[in-house]
């Protein structure tokens, strides 16, 4: 696969067919994105697989605290608290987007509360992986962290499989910990959902929309 295919092919899938992913595949991917680059090669972050029993115990718990409508908060900051312009209307149009494709009502608070549901159980991936960073360093290996993140959804391409990059797993982080034992200084950055996409699925159809190269970048000198 050229990489052009890889990175353009990588879509966020929220169904995921009920067929397994064996270890040697997970393994390689993470091998494989465990070459990605990060800022005098301190490599800050930690993968965490869980499928079958492990998985379904995690979901089950998150699902829990989901369900209690308890509030829960993440370790990290990942969005403003007050929108603005442009970004107001990105995530608009992207949330609306997902929700037309499944014909769900704006106004449908019910069914979207469902989809956002969804989410715990990883979209019925039958692999999750939890990517944690080092709470110690700085804003810096967060860019580290995202190179992992996005490597291993590029992996993931190459073995013919999708993802889903689940910021929402990071406001359960108390369960995660505790369901995972993860150490004092792993801070829970966000799940990744993978499988096998369920190509039948109406908001596996939803493309993002992305905006023109003359509004990302500027060119000089040449
Ligand atoms: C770090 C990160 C966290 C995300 N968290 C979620 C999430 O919790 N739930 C979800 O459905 N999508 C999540 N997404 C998917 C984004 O909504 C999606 O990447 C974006 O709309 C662009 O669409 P595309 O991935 O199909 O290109 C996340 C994406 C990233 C990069």
């Amino acid at each position: 696969m050229h990489v052009d295919d890889a990175i353009r092919s990588r879509k966020s899938v929220r169904r995921f067919l009920p067929v397994p992913v064996s270890r040697e595949s997970v393994a390689h991917i993470i091998e494989v994105a465990g070459r990605a680059p990060s800022g005098n090669n301190i490599q800050p972050w930690k993968v965490h697989v869980v499928a079958g029993e492990a998985q379904q115990r995690l979901s089950d718990a998150i699902l829990g605290a989901f369900d209690s409508g308890e509030e829960h908060q993440p370790e990290y900051t990942y969005y403003p608290s007050q929108w603005f312009e442009p970004y107001r209307e990105r995530r608009q149009r992207c949330g609306y987007g997902l929700y037309e494709t499944l014909g769900i009502a704006r106004e449908d608070k019910a069914r979207r509360h469902e989809q956002m549901r969804r989410n715990f159980h990883f979209f019925d991936a039958p692999v999750a992986l939890i990517v944690t960073l080092d709470r110690r360093l700085e804003a810096g290996s967060y860019m580290d962290a995202g190179m992992l993140i996005q490597s291993l959804m590029l992996a993931a391409r190459g073995q013919g499989l999708h993802t889903c990059a689940q910021a929402a797993l990071a406001w359960y982080h108390a369960i995660i910990r505790e369901q995972l034992g993860l150490g004092d200084n792993e801070l829970v950055l966000c799940a990744i959902a993978l499988g096998h996409e369920d190509t039948e699925a109406p908001e596996n159809h939803f493309i993002t929309e992305r905006e023109p190269l003359a509004s990302i970048a500027t060119f000089r000198g040449f």
